[in-house]
């Protein structure tokens, strides 16, 4: 049997095949496993797209991950965080827009101490009690994410970025492990709150055997998110002169997700949109279900750069939720307004 076949039957292959899958395929086995991703997703989500409405709340990071510009070696980003009023004000207007998911993301920033973490999710959820909170805080104790959870944090996102130790050694400092962030990962999972993890595609030094371990890792997580988008180089790290990830490879990992992970919430990223003008457009038509617009001040937006280029940027976040409703409705999707939880099979 054809390894297409085979994993459309199986939902799962070995390590082994899907190297060869990656290695070999062509434009029309793209394009049946684009259609199955399509199909699964319809029969989860039918032509719903969730939104998340993104507040990037302070881009102090203690981390330093050689690809991220905003690791703390980068001495020429100007670093802001917002106050807890301006983190409420963005919700507030998210919440008029009609975001029922407000996604907290930051880099490790030692200023948000658990007490402060807490006492923010406390107040957003006494305030919208109807909305999601989602935390994007990076790898903390497990009674750190204990708190976060009784504060009543519902959803916590941390990629694992790749699933490879030996590839996450060479995109990270010594100090940052592979055991770590997987640790991390199973404590969230403990924990109860719905989990997504992640990788980047084409990021330095992957190659085929490591996306395979990625696609076989998210299979033994079963994560109820996951995050995929290319890897785009920043100006100012280690690995700017490296190329970017593709939109073909892209989409087709958005679409073997879909295939291990049928009823996973899987978002058209923000990178994909800025490798290619419908890159968005595209994820959602390789089975993902979620947009995450960004909800931050416009005037700190410039500053939370993880990567050159990225868009969207200079967009109030009304401008940007009507941007992303017209290209959904453009392919035949709509947005909805919802918590957008995981629909168990
Ligand atoms: N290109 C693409 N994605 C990046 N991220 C960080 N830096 C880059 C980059 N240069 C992603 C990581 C991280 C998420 C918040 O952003 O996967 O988990
Ligand atoms: Fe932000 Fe289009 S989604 S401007």
């Amino acid at each position: 049997m054809k390894l297409v076949e085979k994993l459309i039957q199986n939902r799962i292959l070995s390590k082994e095949e899907f190297v060869e899958l990656l290695a070999n395929t062509d434009a029309e086995d793209r394009e049946i496993l684009r259609k199955e991703a399509v199909r699964l997703r319809e029969k989860y989500y039918g032509h719903d797209v969730y939104i998340r409405g993104l507040i990037e709340f302070t881009n102090y990071c203690r981390c330093d991950c050689y690809y991220c510009g905003i690791r703390r070696s980068n001495r020429q980003a100007e670093r802001y965080r917002l106050t807890q009023e301006e983190i409420l004000a963005c919700c507030r207007a998210g919440y008029a827009l009609g975001f029922r998911t407000f996604v907290l993301q930051g880099g490790e920033d030692p200023y948000f101490t658990d007490e402060r973490i807490c006492e923010l999710v406390r107040a957003i959820k006494s305030s919208w009690p109807d909305c999601a909170v989602t935390l994007s805080i990076g790898e903390k104790e497990h009674s750190s994410y204990r708190l976060y959870r009784k504060a009543g944090a519902d959803r916590y996102l941390l990629r694992h970025e790749t699933a490879s130790p030996a590839h996450y050694r060479r995109l990270h400092p010594p100090e940052q492990t592979p055991q770590r962030r997987r640790q991390c990962l199973w404590s969230l999972k403990e924990l109860g709150y719905q989990v997504g993890a992640g990788f980047m595609v084409g990021s330095p030094y992957q190659t085929p055997e490591n996306l395979a371990d990625d696609l076989l890792f998210l299979h033994e997580l079963s994560p109820q998110m996951a995050g995929i988008g290319p890897f785009i180089p920043h100006h100012q790290t280690p690995f700017s002169a490296f190329p970017a990830g593709t939109l073909r490879q892209t989409l087709l990992m958005v679409a073997l997700t879909r295939l291990i992970l049928p009823n996973a919430l899987l978002p058209a990223t923000t990178a994909l949109g800025t490798i290619a003008p419908d890159g968005r457009e595209r994820g959602v038509l390789a089975g993902a279900n979620v947009v995450m617009p960004n909800l931050s001040p416009v005037g700190v937006r410039k500053q939370y750069a993880l990567y050159d280029n990225k868009i969207c940027t200079g967009d109030e976040a009304a401008e940007c939720r009507a941007c992303l409703q017209n290209r959904m409705r453009s392919i035949g999707y709509e947005l909805a307004v919802d918590r957008g939880d995981f629909v168990p099979e």
